[in-house]
């Protein structure tokens, strides 16, 4: 996804931007831009694909004392990864960078129009620059007209914005997308999107929260709240060892990834919510022309999602919906009609099992989409289409934030096609795209619930197995905490359909089995319910997860009152990853790399 940088000083500043740039890479980007105000001159230059091409157009450009520059790697969302939509943009004397997403720009921008401003891109970025500009000639100062751009900015924003009214200064401003400033003993500052561009050029930094804006200065740093009242730089000594600070003061990678999905999941949805209908830009509607089944291929975590979608499918697109895994179909000698849409599901875009499923779907004829979040990967220049997940790089081994947003993806697809399908009302699509703009509040991790997860996870570090139940969409994610289980903890578990416990699997039932029980109040609750009580009956110590009161479990995870069954998996799903990050966290596990696992696995 996007990333920004900025820096203010006398040293190379092309140089120091671009390598920026370069520790942001891995979030992925489609084009990348730097602006540099220098002796009141603006020097811009931008390349669409990897920096490499942005070096090449800058190799004989640096700046030889005080600039003002910002940098800006792009990943698509409003209009296509062109040069002249890669950032910064121009308005007249001033550019801007910007990461997020601008609800209001229509409207903004139509009133712009109006007064005569010529928009040469088709971003949402643009208007910021233009705002800034038409406030400009009405204020008294370069910040006076910044202030009130930011007052009339709704959505989510990390922004940098150099004017030639008032050089030698970098405006900016954080409202939900992330963002610091550093400072060192040389009077330098810089900006970046994450600590990583930071490493060995400051000492100390400050990250902004939501709803701070500013300038910086040689002299100063000055910054305010959403109120208007300056407040003092909060400033924390900035780790120079890169691989904690990728971490971002998280003790694992896997643990920064649980808590990155509130963020990861509006990457996800960027650009492709509108009231009425999901907009996927990237694939063409005739992909189902003449479909009249989705089979679904994965393997591990991606399977699990790709079950959740199988629900969805059938229930909310009215389309039939079969599911493989991957390793399975490859030798069963499947039958492949070409009414079929094949879809794979994968994180890396490498699984060997997967990509092959695909290989034999393409042979077969048959009309291909691959769910995957790394671009560029082998069965994204395989498939037909793709639908990028957006996660940016994980890191650690147990996929968390990669589910996450293939489950968004899928929830998104499922109204994509009910839409076309007119299998759902209008009002039905838009109440639940409002319930989809509402998940990554649904994401993020409270104090109160990590530590109180913390605390019970030590009665859970022996026994003889764990099952994870759950009914409907519920049913894989309980697979999935059970899978994230037996990965880090190496503890036996199991994910189970509640009501299938009692044809077998409650023979095991004594108070040394652990049930993790899921209990959404808006599905199935109460038929739930009796299957753990049927378990509580026969002494299995049960861990109930629910926003209603349980008294027949031994410990109870209370999430929070949820408009709909979906914002409640969501919720669940954190718990069961937290969970086992705890379990594993205590037994003393290397949670980032467990024994026998790898990340990506391309062979057989
Ligand atoms: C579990 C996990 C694996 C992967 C599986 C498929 O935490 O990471 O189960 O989900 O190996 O990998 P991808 O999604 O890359 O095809």
């Amino acid at each position: 996804m996007c990333g920004i940088v900025g820096y203010l000083g006398e040293k190379n500043t092309k140089e120091i931007l671009l390598d920026g740039l370069k520790e942001l890479e891995y979030r992925g980007y489609d084009s990348a831009g730097i602006a540099v105000l220098e002796d009141g001159n603006f020097s811009n230059y931008k390349a669409i694909g990897k920096l490499v091409n942005l070096e090449e157009k800058t190799k004989n450009y640096s700046t030889k004392g005080l600039a003002a520059g910002i940098g800006h790697t792009r990943w698509a969302t409003h209009g296509k990864p062109t040069e002249i939509n890669a950032h910064p943009h121009l308005g007249e004397s001033s550019y801007v960078v910007h990461n997020g997403i601008i609800e209001n720009y229509t409207e903004l921008k139509k009133e712009l129009i109006n007064s005569g401003v010529k928009f040469l891109s088709q971003t949402d970025t643009e208007v910021i620059v233009h705002q800034f500009e038409k406030n400009l000639k009405s204020s008294k100062s370069a910040f006076e007209a910044f202030s009130k751009t930011i007052d009339e900015l709704s959505g989510a924003y990390a922004i940098l914005l150099v004017t030639k009214s008032e050089p030698n200064t970098i405006f900016y401003a954080k409202h939900g997308s992330p963002m610091l400033v550093g400072k060192n003993s040389e009077n330098e500052k810089y900006f970046a999107s994450s600590d990583t561009p930071l490493i060995g050029h400051c000492t100390d930094v400050n990250y902004f929260e939501d709803g701070d804006y500013g300038y910086v200065t040689c002299d100063e740093i000055a910054i305010f709240d959403q109120q208007g009242t300056k407040k003092e730089p909060q400033f924390s000594k900035l780790s120079q060892n890169k691989l904690s600070a990728q971490k971002d003061g998280f003790r694992f990678f896997m643990e920064k990834e649980i808590y990155e999905q509130t963020s990861v999941v509006s990457d996800t949805l960027m650009g492709r919510l509108s009231d009425e209908e999901i907009i996927f830009d990237e694939i063409d509607k005739n992909l189902f022309d003449g479909i009249n089944e989705i089979k679904l291929c994965a393997c591990g975590t991606s399977y699990h999602a790709a079950m959740t979608a199988s629900y969805l499918f059938e229930r909310y697109a009215k389309i039939k919906t079969s599911l493989e895994i991957a390793s399975e179909f490859r030798y069963r000698e499947p039958i492949m009609t070409k009414d079929t849409l094949f879809v794979v599901i994968s994180q890396s875009g490498e699984t060997a099992d997967t990509l092959e499923t695909l290989k034999m779907a393409k042979k077969a004829g048959l009309k291909t989409l691959v769910i995957c979040n790394v671009d560029n990967s082998s069965m994204v220049r395989l498939a037909d289409s793709t639908i990028l997940t957006r996660a940016g790089i994980e890191k650690g081994v147990a996929s968390t934030k990669a589910f996450a947003t293939q489950v968004t993806v899928f929830w998104m697809l499922t109204l994509y096609i009910a839409k076309f399908k007119n299998s759902l009302s209008t009002q039905e699509i838009s109440r639940q795209i409002k319930l989809l703009r509402e998940v990554p509040s649904h994401l993020k991790v409270t104090d109160e619930m990590h530590e109180r997860i913390k605390r019970l996870s030590k009665r859970y570090l022996h026994g003889h197995g764990f099952f994870f139940i759950g009914r409907d969409v519920f049913f894989p994610l309980a697979l999935e905490g059970a899978l994230k289980l037996k990965e880090i903890s190496y503890l036996h578990a199991e994910g189970y359909p509640s009501g299938e416990m009692k044809h077998g699997p409650i023979a095991l039932a004594d108070p040394e089995l652990f049930t993790i029980a899921l209990l959404p109040e808006h599905l199935h609750y109460e038929k739930s319910k009796s299957n753990v009580e049927e378990l509580s009956a026969r002494d299995s110590t049960i861990c109930a997860i629910s926003s209603k009161e349980f008294d027949k479990a031994d410990d109870f995870i209370k999430i929070s009152t949820c408009k709909d069954y979906m914002l409640e998996f969501f919720e669940m799903m954190i718990v069961v990853q937290i969970l086992s990050l705890e379990i594993s966290i205590r037994l003393g596990n290397d949670v980032d790399m467990p024994r026998n696992l790898a990340k990506s696995v391309t062979v057989e």
